[in-house]
């Protein structure tokens, strides 16, 4: 066989051998090795070009264009997978270090999360609030770190006053305290305000005593209070009955009875009928057929005068309502002391 058709053959083979090593090829060290076996110095094509020295040179000329084609051929094949596996490679990587950078933390950590909720109280205080408002109240904001003037002077609870026993208070070395109820930002308000108003005060509370299935240090009271000309006990009766309806969902009956308040007068305590034995006795009612519920009154006049109020032209209703007591009436909830807790097992269950 003549020099020129070996060569030929050669690059034929040598062709159809890459073509058939190209396709295992699957990985970089694949293509590595098929770079040094054709294209390397002394690679296959490499001695390809060798034995052209053995050629006329019309031959070499044909032959050498046919090596250099097969060259190409084989570099641009090799190329076109080495940028595959090049983008597989950047497809990987992006698939693993992609990100969402709206999820939540816990999602990124792969943590189970779990949907945050509103707690009983926030419930029956955005309910409340509702109520109100749309009976035209206003709600009102003080302090929690509150003075004694607010808390007890303004409302005609002086400082030998008996009365200030009854609420244990939490002193702060500055003379500052930690407020006892929500009737100080009444007090506030009527500084603050020219009546006629009605507002609603919700916020958290403190008593320095000790503790036990229905006392707490912490919790949470809704003052509210309207100042206007001719305001009665009428007219305490109907928003109670109004709000109490609402928040059960239910027509209530209730009762008041004398109840004392330095800065009421007349004071009462209204009764709410049981709502689960209606009145005949059992034990939620401790038999007795009615559940103490709000606290309340008139505003005593002491109070309008030393907030700038005529007594004598304007008068006030007022009430403080428990919302833990409500929340516990209303959700069968048996200790005070859950609520502060901070035991997630209680507050799931709303
Ligand atoms: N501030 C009282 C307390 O926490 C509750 C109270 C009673 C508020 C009578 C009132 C009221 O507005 O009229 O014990």
């Amino acid at each position: 066989m003549e020099p020129i058709d070996k060569l030929q053959n050669e690059i034929v083979q040598i062709k159809s051998s890459f073509q058939n090593m190209l396709k295992d090829a699957k990985n970089r060290e694949g293509l590595q090795k098929l770079r040094s076996t054709f294209l390397s110095k002394k690679g296959e094509v490499g001695r390809l070009y060798q034995q052209l020295k053995d050629l006329s040179s019309e031959e070499k000329k044909d032959a050498g264009k046919n090596i250099q084609q097969l060259e190409s051929f084989i570099e641009e094949f090799i190329k076109k997978e080495e940028n595959n596996l090049e983008n597989l490679e950047k497809e990987e990587i992006l698939k693993n270090e992609w990100m969402d950078v709206t999820l939540p933390s816990d999602l990124f950590n792969k943590r189970p999360i779990f949907d945050g909720h509103l707690s009983p109280i926030s419930i029956f205080n955005n309910k409340i609030q509702d109520i109100f408002l749309s009976l035209g109240f206003t709600i009102a904001d003080g302090p929690q770190v509150e003075n004694e003037y607010f808390n007890f002077t303004a409302l005609n609870i002086p400082e030998t006053h008996p009365a200030r026993d009854m609420q244990d208070t939490f002193w702060m070395t500055n003379g500052l305290l930690l407020r006892t109820h929500t009737s100080c930002i009444q007090a506030r308000m009527i500084q603050k305000l020219k009546p006629p108003f009605r507002l609603i005060a919700p916020g958290r509370v403190f008593r320095n005593e000790a503790t036990d299935a229905s006392h707490e240090n912490t919790f949470y009271q809704i003052e509210g209070f309207m100042v206007d000309k001719n305001i009665s006990v009428a007219n305490l009766i109907y928003f109670m009955k109004l709000l109490l309806s609402e928040i059960f969902e239910k027509e209530v009956t209730i009762r008041l009875r004398p109840g004392y308040f330095p800065f009421v007068e007349p004071g009462f305590e209204l009764d709410i009928q049981c709502l689960i034995c209606h009145g005949k006795g059992c034990p939620v009612c401790k038999q007795v057929g009615w559940v103490e519920l709000v606290p309340c009154g008139l505003v005593h006049p002491e109070v309008l005068k030393e907030g700038g109020v005529n007594p004598d032209v304007y008068s006030g209703f007022a009430f403080g309502l428990g919302l833990n007591r409500l929340a516990m009436m209303k959700l069968a909830i048996d200790d005070i002391r859950w609520f502060e807790s901070g035991d997630l097992r209680f507050a799931n269950q709303f």
